[in-house]
């Protein structure tokens, strides 16, 4: 089967970060505020007011991992008569604010690979919500960033990534395509509930970018020191409703629905970490057995960053010891769940000290449910 390598990866970060004390006194303000107006709501129908809890960093650190995140604007989430970002409609004339994204994740993905834009046969954005359904957000990136070929959109939530991986490593195997920019723009702050308690300090926002291209294009290319050769990808799915968000043009239809909060992110946290875990530990195992290799063979697993406790309970698994830093990266304390850009996050912070043969694990998990992963040996 044709070689089939990652070339080169980039991420964009956005420039203002909000600390969990931050968030959490934005939440408690507007509790405060909420509870106040239900007391004087029940009062006057002579009823016990359902009062709301107030959040707390201690809890968000101990059950997540996360210490803060990224967003796209700090000011609308942080101000409690409005939590959620403030971002103004832009013409149709200009870049869109997630191409803008992806087009900064891919210039570094380019600069590392070695390559210029119009080398591209194609773009493939792959994320979680794309703020409008067509023209699609990967043919805009294509047309600004001066690429060739093709160019689409697909969603499988937080393993959009990986299924994205594999989807350009089968266009370069099939031969359509030679190169593929692959890209996570990825606004989670857009559609989280910043009013609700369980789930409020969930994600933040970044976008990433990988180049996956034929082997032997790469390996021409002398001044390419960065690839990795990519072993296998894997992927499932398999239906649930413990990650849901009922968003979309049909809730025009039934207007009574409308801003409901199905209409973003719900999940049931706790059967989600029960459910995926073991999932995603014997995901990874099988994927490694069909390719005759062991987790003795691994020196890394780039897990998807949802929460601390799920990937040193997967690492566990996989692993069969205690994992370090070293062979599970963190980067959700300091960018929170990044959706589909988390493991990418962690395979482009945490894949410069591999040496010729060195293998690892990119895998991500989440709604669908969805499980992917890709085994990747350093050139
Ligand atoms: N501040 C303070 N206390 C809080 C709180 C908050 N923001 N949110 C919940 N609590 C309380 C709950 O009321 C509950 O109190 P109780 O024990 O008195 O009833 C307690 O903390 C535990 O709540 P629970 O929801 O069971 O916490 P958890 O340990 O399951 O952690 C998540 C919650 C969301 C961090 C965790 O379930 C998780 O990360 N799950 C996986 C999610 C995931 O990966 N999703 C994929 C998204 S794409």
């Amino acid at each position: 089967m044709k070689e089939v390598v990652i070339s080169g990866t980039g991420l964009y970060t956005p420039p203002n970060a909000i600390s969990n004390d931050q968030l959490v006194d934005s939440f408690n303000t507007w509790v405060q505020l909420e509870n106040q107006r239900r007391v004087i709501e029940a009062a006057e129908s002579n009823s016990e007011p359902v009062l709301l809890q107030e959040s707390s960093s201690a809890f968000i650190e101990k059950a997540s991992g996360i210490r803060s995140r990224y967003v796209v604007d700090t000011d609308g989430i942080l101000d409690p008569l409005n939590m959620c970002p403030r971002l103004s409609e832009r013409p149709d004339d200009k870049p869109s604010i997630q191409c803008e994204m992806a087009l900064q994740a891919a210039k570094g993905a380019l600069s590392q690979a070695k390559l210029e834009p119009e080398q591209l046969d194609g773009v493939i954005v792959a994320c979680s919500n794309f703020q409008r359904p067509y023209p699609a957000i990967a043919v805009e990136v294509q047309h600004y960033l001066g690429a060739g070929g093709f160019a689409y959109d697909m969603n499988v939530a937080c393993s959009s990534a990986t299924f994205g991986i594999q989807a350009a490593c089968d266009a370069i195997r099939s031969g359509s395509a030679r190169r593929i920019l692959m890209v996570n723009p990825e606004i989670c702050s857009g559609h989280l509930n910043f009013r609700d308690r369980d789930s409020h300090f969930i994600f933040g926002d970044a976008c990433t970018a990988v180049i996956i291209e034929a082997g032997k294009l790469a390996a021409a290319r002398v001044n390419n020191k960065n690839s990795f050769r990519v072993l296998g990808s894997k992927l499932w799915t398999g239906f649930s409703n413990n990650i849901r968000n009922n968003f979309g043009f049909m809730n025009r239809t039934e207007p009574d629905g409308e801003g409901k909060p199905d209409k973003l992110f719900v999940q049931n946290g706790r059967k989600v970490f029960k459910d995926v875990c073991p999932k995603v530990a014997e995901h990874i195992t099988e994927h490694l057995s069909s390719l005759d290799l062991s987790t003795s063979d691994l020196k890394r697993l780039w897990l998807h960053q949802a929460n601390l406790n799920m990937n040193l309970l997967v690492a566990r698994k996989v692993l069969g010891h205690e994992p370090s830093l070293a062979e599970a990266p963190v980067i959700l304390d300091e960018y929170a769940n990044t959706s589909s850009a988390g493991s990418i996050i962690a395979f482009h912070k945490h894949s410069m000290d591999f040496n010729t043969g060195d293998k690892g694990v990119i895998c991500s998990f989440g709604a669908g449910y969805s499980v992917g992963s890709v085994v990747v040996e350093k050139t």
